[in-house]
């Protein structure tokens, strides 16, 4: 009881009724909801009005007055360690990205101290902090800061409020296209930069900036970066001052995500290789040098992508979909929805999890490969050929075997997706009022793909996730739609009419549009 009550004193500005830890289920009623109890204690807005806080505190001064301790903390151990069993394990605060046998690490909650509340409490919890300013659980990702860094205070906390993204109902390009009644796209590129990786880069660079107040030895923050790590990383590292650098592969990513990193003052190294050859060099440098990897195999960044598939639960109202469609290439973010839809299932918030489909592009589908060879042997790289998918072209990806895991235990499936496949996918989409990145193009073609073998019902609920905002990749949709692409058709390609500058001409090309619009919209 203690725990909960200090959690809510942290969570809400105004004074809270205590919440039930759990009970027994006779008593679902008892269960606490604290948005209806707190309407319950009288006019909504007196009750915030008497709470305001003073003119001179601003939000940060007003968590650190309103903070208390609670029982909740993590822990590094190797990846796929069984808890019980493991004697290696590490503090969050220490710098470390590898086990001592130079596998992946993974963050470990007390399950335990999470299990005193029942998933009512938690459903409760998240629910009642959506869409607020309170600092710092205002933020898609920090609502849910008991199961993401429990331990950081929120004096330490650098937030931009990131996550809460829109999970949308695709109506015509379902209807259209598939014949599904219930398709849904989660929006993860309408963020503050502009893709997913915002949610993960709040929770590293937070710990980053609480690392340094404890003077540890972190001059910078770096990462290896196709793209949208980059940008991530030097715009939260900007925000709370500190440095970034960062190593992209020259001519390799599009202008709008080169410039993002350029503009938030990061220090931009433009590498003569591909996103493996960063990504070695990158290792062998913060390996000598006070810089922390920020890469996803610094496993804190999927504690916070993980509160996407939490979002989407708690978005539909905790009914669960049978399908979640994600792009992989790192394979970081595949095992992160597991691991929040399997934390939701663990802790009773509710009582299955969706099947993931990984989605490649076929020019770096090692995960593919691996998956049609049953998993069986040992997986192999491969080199990655030039995609569309540019944030996506990883032949060697960091992340495979927490990708296997989270895929087996989902009774997953992994698909590919050619370069005309989806480049048409995004047009199509497009065409329906969506404007799509690329990787969402490769996470469609899987859906179009699993829907014509009759994998994915008609009704099945199905989200496909969208990692980025498709105005980063413009250049990808002029080449489609000026016929420009070698070796693809762009079957849906909609260039602009040139005209002359005359009345005549246009109302000429005009009448010839409607007509032609006409018959085939009665069709
Ligand atoms: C837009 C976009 N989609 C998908 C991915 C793939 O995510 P992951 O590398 O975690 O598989 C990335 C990663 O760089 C990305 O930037």
């Amino acid at each position: 009881m203690a725990a909960a009550s200090s959690i809510l004193r942290s969570t809400f500005v105004s004074p809270c009724p205590q919440p039930n830890p759990r009970r027994p289920s006779k008593s679902p009623s008892r269960a606490f909801h604290p948005i209806k109890a707190a309407a319950a204690d009288g006019p909504a807005a007196l009750h915030q009005k008497n709470n305001r806080r003073p003119a001179d505190e601003n939000i940060r001064d007003e968590a650190r007055r309103l903070s208390s301790s609670h029982n909740f903390s993590a822990r590094y151990v190797p990846f796929g360690a069984d808890p019980a069993s493991t004697d290696e394990w590490y503090s969050l605060d220490e710098i470390v990205y590898r086990s001592r046998s130079g596998g992946l690490l993974d963050v470990q909650h007390d399950m335990d101290a999470l299990k005193k509340f029942d998933g009512q409490y938690w459903r409760s919890l998240f629910d009642s902090r959506v869409g607020k300013t309170t600092w710092p659980y205002g933020s898609g990702v920090w609502s849910k800061k008991e199961w993401v860094l429990p331990g950081i205070a929120s004096d330490d906390i650098v937030s931009a409020f990131e996550g809460n993204s829109n999970l949308f109902w695709a109506e015509r390009f379902g209807k259209q296209f598939l014949g599904m009644n219930d398709l849904w796209v989660k929006h993860c590129g309408i963020s503050h930069t502009g893709s997913f990786k915002d949610l993960g880069m709040t929770v590293l660079v937070s710990q980053v900036n609480r690392l340094r107040k404890m003077n540890k030895p972190v001059v910078g923050v770096g990462c290896a970066s196709t793209g949208d790590t980059s940008a991530a990383l030097s715009a939260y590292c900007a925000s709370a001052g500190i440095p970034s650098i960062v190593f992209l592969p020259a001519n390799r990513i599009s202008i709008s995500q080169l410039v993002q990193p350029i503009a938030n003052g990061a220090f931009v190294l433009s590498i003569d290789t591909d996103f493996d050859g960063c990504m070695k060099l990158i290792r062998e440098v913060t390996s000598e040098l006070p810089i922390y990897l920020a890469n996803s195999l610094n496993s804190l960044r999927l504690e916070g992508q993980k509160t996407a598939a939490i979002e989407i639960l708690q978005q539909f109202d905790w009914e669960v979909p049978d399908w979640v469609i994600i792009p992989g290439g790192n394979l970081g973010n595949i095992y992160a929805f597991y691991k929040g839809f399997h934390m939701c299932r663990e802790l009773g918030l509710v009582d299955r999890i969706p099947r993931l489909v990984c989605a490649q592009a076929a020019n770096a589908n090692p995960l593919y490969l691996h998956y049609k060879a049953g998993w069986k042997g040992d997986f192999k790289p491969v080199r990655a050929n030039t995609t569309f998918a540019s944030a996506i072209q990883i032949g060697d990806p960091v992340s495979i075997d927490r990708a296997v895991l989270a895929l087996k235990n989902s009774n997953g499936i992994v698909e590919e997706a050619t370069e005309e496949e989806l480049m048409d996918a995004t047009a199509q989409a497009d065409s329906t009022g969506m404007f799509i990145c690329p990787h969402t193009g490769v996470a469609l073609t899987a859906l179009i793909k699993l829907r014509r073998s009759g994998v994915i019902k008609p009704t099945d609920k199905t989200v496909v996730v969208s990692t980025a905002h498709g105005l980063k990749f413009t250049q990808s949709k002029v080449d489609y739609h000026s016929g420009a692409i070698k070796d693809i058709g762009s079957r849906f390609a909609n260039p602009p009419v040139q005209v002359k500058p005359d009345y005549g001409s246009v109302m000429d090309v005009l009448k010839k549009y409607l007509l032609n619009k006409d018959s085939s919209s009665r069709k």
